[in-house]
């Protein structure tokens, strides 16, 4: 989402007034208490036009923070409350959009806020310009270029515990998009001195301390240097710890920049090196020693120190120890040597020392300079800051050359501030066309032409003093002041030749006084001509240029004989003003932009607010001057777009929106409210109001007119806010009660349909059994009818029934009465004829019906349709008994007849066989029944299938009766042999049973009986004919289990053959005929053992005995 844009103003909730041209009414007074008031809110910074007035808060505020940068990145000066970011932000615009270099001037005194603010410029510049791992780099340098500058240059004073002891301008420079390509940086008059001597409660460079404290041992002992502060000369020592700083620390800081910035491994270490020759310088002490010739002379004390300078540094020892006992003038080719006494080989010691450890500055300068420098040569945009230290105004008459050339250089920045401010101020009107009126303003130009105008300024004095031949002293440039200046307006001493300073016991004698722009200043002229020549002997800058150590060397290069120069070195005063000179060309070039840096108190403390200090501040800053100039003509002025839109609700055209031009607008406006002419004048873009008394009666009406305009939003807000509450009520409220009586109709509905249903059904009952009663009623009136109807036709039937009754009983006693008349009448009548046949007729006919009945009922109880059922009925009359009998016969023959009907030829054959078998042998053989179920089949052995027999069967051409094995029994022993007993129609064979050779044959003729038992076996004797060819052999004696069908079978073939009778003798006993003999067959009850087998036996000659079982 895009960020809103909110119109604001510097005007907007400000604490006293953010802008001093502003103040009214203006005076000292009220300008401190405008301080004080934004200063006790943390309002640190207050303008001045364009110009930031900066009050150090001796504490972090949260004012710096990204988001900070963020609020004043791209917006007006004027739009937020002041703040360094906003100078630097529209510094940083103009760079970069409208192509003007910068130059961002930062004043004030020791302890202001200086350094601080220009590292805020370069941080707020640093955040804001473009990204990129290039410019990032070149960013980080230039920021890392100020830990190193400050470890160098920075000590702690009673003033300030972080005080620059040099002045620094930078030119951040940068391309055309605003993005960094580098920097340079210029040094001012580094505080020297402070090396080998520091005030009271003061320290030495802050390097020295963090050298011995952060510095590894092996580090130490390289540099031939020890951890005790107390070792060294130089260092002072009652306030060699600072709170809350911690030197080790920020010795790895300052190693750590310096390989950001881009020192090499070595320069750091050399530049290590020379810190420490200058803190071991300091030890070395001398003591007088006479010479014959009756002159001082110095020697070293101990001579250890000066030999581990030597090993340090590279110095032959002996020359430097010279360069410490001589010096040597030349002077027209002519060397004069002459020996030092004490103080002055102190004087030289601490020269040498001063002289190193500022020329090793300068050099460390010179090398960041080389690192940050633009790579590229396109043409840059440059913005300068400059740090320098403000006026200063030492108490006592303390102020001494030094502060001399440090007021001198912010009298030139006064000078360029001045004509700058006005500059801006005139081309302003030019632009805007508005009439240019003459301000009346100091200009200082004759406070600076009396320090460095070239013929008789004081500088250029102390130069002509300092290389006057004869004795020189500061007394005798005093007195020349005396002389040269005495006339000058601002120029004030006690021995001038202008009387009016005689009586002035506030000037002392060896001093004069200058009144600055920013007030009287009182100089000690003590030092003056020492500090100006900056005097170094020249065999000490020689022993220096012969040093092996290749940084020294550098920085020595007058040292070198072959570049001898008898020239004297330029003066301190003119090297400075020729450098204040460069300073301020350069900075005429540029936009300036001013920082003035105020000091709340000296206590370093937060929150107090020395109004004398402050007020002593303001008065050499010369900030009430500032605001005059500034608002000489018109005190405030602002285009007209946001004028017409801060100020449009105070005229009815304009509010809320005007439609023309912006100018014409603000005309209206400024009509409507009736503000006289001569307070205001229209620009080409902005309008110029005179006075701040008319400004704030606009804010006043504005502030007035907002708290209606509030009053009337907040009466609207709160009438819609109701009204939309009270209609989203309404719309609520409605829709409830729609749900609501929805509800209650349903529920009603409900009610309504449950009761119809009750009433329904009440009223459906009571129809129904007012139905059911009617129906009852009328059914119960049919029932009724009906019973009457059969009631009465009953009684209507059994009267008809009665009287029918009645009339039959009539009738019949009619009949009856006929019946018996007609009875009588025919009996009588046949009485005679009946009496002679009637007892036959009734006797035929009773037995008729009897027998018929008998018939009926036999037909009934017949027995079954088997031969062999016994049953029939019992007889029913005695009389019928022989019917009965002959009944039952006939009905056994005729079922007997039928059962035969049913047989086949073959099955008759059969029957008739089986009957001429039980003829023959029933109840005469005791084999005979277990015959009955055997069915006879005759061939037994089938001598057509079996190839064995195929020739026995060829043999035989006649049907075959009988084909079976029987035993023949021996005639000899009883035993048996088997033998194939074949009967056909005529004969009677028997055959070898393993062969088929037929052994006998006897023709049916020749048999003529057979003989066996009555028992149970199967022996059986067939006798021959006696004389007949086969009988020859003797009768036959077999066993066989058909025993029955064969003596049947041979029984029927013989009679149907022979039409005779076979003899079949039953008997225990028979004789059979063996040969000649007849042996006698016994069949006898054998026992058990045997098995159910009979057995033969021979008993004698005659005698053939068979058990039976
Ligand atoms: N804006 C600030 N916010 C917080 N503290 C500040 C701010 N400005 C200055 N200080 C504090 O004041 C001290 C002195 O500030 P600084 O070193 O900038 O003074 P200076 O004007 O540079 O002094 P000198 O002339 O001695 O170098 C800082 O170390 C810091 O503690
Ligand atoms: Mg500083």
């Amino acid at each position: 989402m895009a960020k809103m844009e909110v119109k604001t103003s510097l005007l907007d909730n400000m604490i006293g007034v953010g802008d001093m041209v502003l103040l009214e009414p203006l005076n000292e007074e009220t300008f401190i208490n405008n301080l004080k008031k934004r200063f006790d809110h943390n309002e640190i910074y207050t303008y001045i036009g364009s110009v930031v007035v900066s009050v150090n808060p001796y504490r972090s505020l949260p004012i710096y923070s990204p988001e900070k940068v963020e609020d004043y990145r791209n917006r007006n000066f004027y739009e937020l409350s002041p703040h360094i970011f906003a100078l630097s932000d529209e510094a940083y615009r103009s760079l970069r959009d409208q192509d003007k270099d910068q130059c961002i001037l930062i004043t004030g005194e020791s302890g202001a806020g200086k350094t601080e603010a220009s590292k805020l410029v370069m941080s707020y510049v640093a955040a804001v310009c473009g990204k990129g791992a290039e410019v990032n780099q070149v960013k980080e340098q230039l920021l890392q270029s100020n830990p190193v500058l400050e470890a160098f240059g920075n000590a702690k004073t009673v003033r300030n515990d972080n005080s620059s002891r040099f002045g620094k301008y930078m030119d951040i420079e940068f391309d055309f998009k605003g993005d960094p390509l580098g920097g340079v940086i210029s040094n001012y008059l580094l505080e020297k001195s402070r090396v080998v001597k520091q005030p009271r409660g003061e320290r030495n460079f802050h390097v020295f301390y963090q050298l011995l404290s952060g510095a590894s041992e092996e580090l130490l002992n390289k540099l031939k240097l020890e951890r005790d502060f107390s070792r060294y000369n130089y260092l002072s020592l009652d306030s060699a710890r600072v709170n809350g700083v911690d030197d080790a620390a920020n010795f790895r800081t300052v190693r750590n920049a310096m390989q950001i910035v881009g020192f090499m491994d070595h320069e750091a270490e050399s530049v290590l090196e020379v810190v420490a020759a200058v803190l071991k310088l300091g030890n070395i002490e001398f003591k007088p020693e006479s010479r014959v010739n009756g002159l001082d002379e110095s020697k070293i004390k101990d001579k250890n120190e000066l030999k581990e300078i030597c090993e340090l540094t590279g110095i032959d020892q002996s020359v430097l120890e010279r360069a410490f006992s001589f010096r040597t003038v030349e002077a027209k080719q002519e060397k004069v040597s002459t020996t030092l006494n004490v103080a002055q080989a102190y004087y030289a010691r601490d020269a040498l020392a001063k002289n190193l450890y500022s020329r090793l500055f300068s050099w460390l300068v010179n090398r960041i300079n080389e690192s940050i420098k633009a790579q590229t040569k396109v043409r840059k945009k440059v913005m300068g800051v400059l740090d320098i230290y403000g006026f200063e105004i030492f108490e006592n008459a303390d102020n001494s050359f030094e502060q001399f050339i440090i007021n001198y250089c912010n009298e030139k920045l006064q000078q360029i501030f001045i004509e700058l401010t006005l500059k801006e101020e005139q081309e302003e009107y030019i632009r805007e066309d508005i009439e240019w009126t003459h301000i009346d303003y100091f200009n200082n130009a004759i406070i600076c032409d009396l320090i460095e105008n070239n013929t008789n300024g004081i500088l250029a004095m102390l130069d002509e003093e300092c290389l006057r031949p004869g004795t020189v002293t500061d007394e005798t440039f005093l007195e020349k002041l005396n002389q040269v200046c005495a006339t000058h307006q601002h120029f004030e001493s006690r021995m001038s030749k202008c009387s009016r300073f005689l009586n002035d016991t506030s000037l002392p004698h060896s001093c004069f006084r200058i009144q600055h722009y920013a007030g009287k200043v009182l100089y000690q002229v003590e030092g003056f001509v020492d500090k100006n020549n900056d005097l170094l002997y020249r065999d000490l800058s020689q022993a220096m240029w012969k040093a092996g150590h290749t940084l020294i060397k550098s920085l020595f290069p007058e040292g070198n004989p072959a570049k001898i120069n008898l020239k004297r070195p330029p003066t301190a005063g003119s090297q400075f003003k020729a450098s204040v000179a460069t300073l301020m060309k350069n900075l005429q070039t540029k936009n300036p932009n001013y920082i003035r840096c105020i000091k709340p108190n000296d206590k370093k403390a937060a929150h107090i607010f020395n109004e004398a200090l402050v007020c002593h501040q303001i008065r050499y800053l010369g900030l009430l001057e500032n605001v005059r100039v500034r608002r000489a003509g018109y005190a405030f002025r602002q285009a007209y777009e946001p004028c017409l839109e801060r100020y449009k609700m105070l005229c009815k055209q304009t509010w809320p929106h005007w439609k023309g031009l912006a100018r014409a607008g603000v005309e209206v406006l400024f009509n409507e409210l009736e503000i006289p002419v001569e307070e205001y004048s229209f620009g080409r873009s902005k309008i110029f109001i005179r006075n701040p008394r008319t400004l704030f009666k606009l804010e006043d009406l504005r502030k007035q007119r907002l708290e209606d305009l509030a009053t009337l939003i907040q009466k609207i807000y709160r009438g819609w806010k109701c009204r939309t509450h009270f209609l989203l009520m309404r719309k609520s409220q409605i829709v409830i009660a729609a749900w609501y009586r929805r509800y209650a109709q349903q529920k009603r509905y409900q009610q309504i349909k449950s009761s119809a249903l009750v009433i329904q059904s009440y009223i459906r009952g009571w129809k129904a059994r007012k139905i059911l009663r009617e129906l009852k009623h009328q059914k119960r009136c049919e029932e009724a009818a009906t019973t009457i109807a059969a009631y009465w036709h009953g009684t209507q039937a059994r009267r008809e029934l009665s009287r029918l009754k009645e009339e039959a009983r009539n009738k019949h006693a009619i009949a009856v009465i006929w019946a018996y008349w007609l009875g009588s009448k025919v009996r009588r009548e046949y009485r005679k004829f009946f009496r002679a046949n009637a007892g036959k007729k009734i006797y035929e006919f009773t037995i008729q019906r009897i027998v018929q009945k008998y018939f009926l009922e036999m037909k009934t109880k017949m027995p079954s349709l088997s031969p062999i059922d016994k049953n029939w009925p019992s007889r029913p009359y005695l009389f019928l008994d022989s019917t009965h009998k002959e009944l039952k016969r006939i009905f056994h023959l005729w079922r007997c007849k039928k059962y035969r009907d049913q047989f086949t030829d073959q099955k008759k054959l059969i029957y008739e066989e089986k009957l001429e078998a039980s003829e023959l042998f029933k109840d005469k053989k005791a084999l005979y029944p277990s015959s009955v179920g055997q069915p006879f089949q005759g061939a037994y052995l089938e001598i057509n299938k079996n190839p064995k027999y195929k020739k026995l069967k060829d043999a035989i051409e006649e049907k075959i009766i009988i084909a079976e094995v029987v035993n023949k029994i021996n005639r000899a022993n009883g035993k048996s042999t088997s033998r194939i007993f074949l009967l056909t129609n005529n004969n009677l064979l028997l055959a070898d049973q393993k062969s088929g050779q037929i052994k006998s044959e006897v023709p049916l003729v020749d048999v003529t009986k057979v003989s066996m038992s009555s028992q149970n076996d199967g022996f059986f004797a067939i006798h021959l004919k006696e004389g007949s060819e086969a009988a020859s052999k003797g009768d036959f004696l077999f066993s066989s289990d058909h025993l029955i069908e064969m003596a049947t079978k041979l029984y029927r073939t013989t009679l149907s053959q022979t039409q005779q009778k076979l003899n079949i003798e039953i008997s225990d006993e028979f004789l059979v005929q063996f040969r000649q003999d007849k042996v006698c067959v016994k069949f006898i009850q054998g026992s058990q053992k045997n098995g159910s087998v009979p057995t033969c036996k021979r008993k004698n000659n005659r005698l053939l005995e068979v058990a039976v079982p």
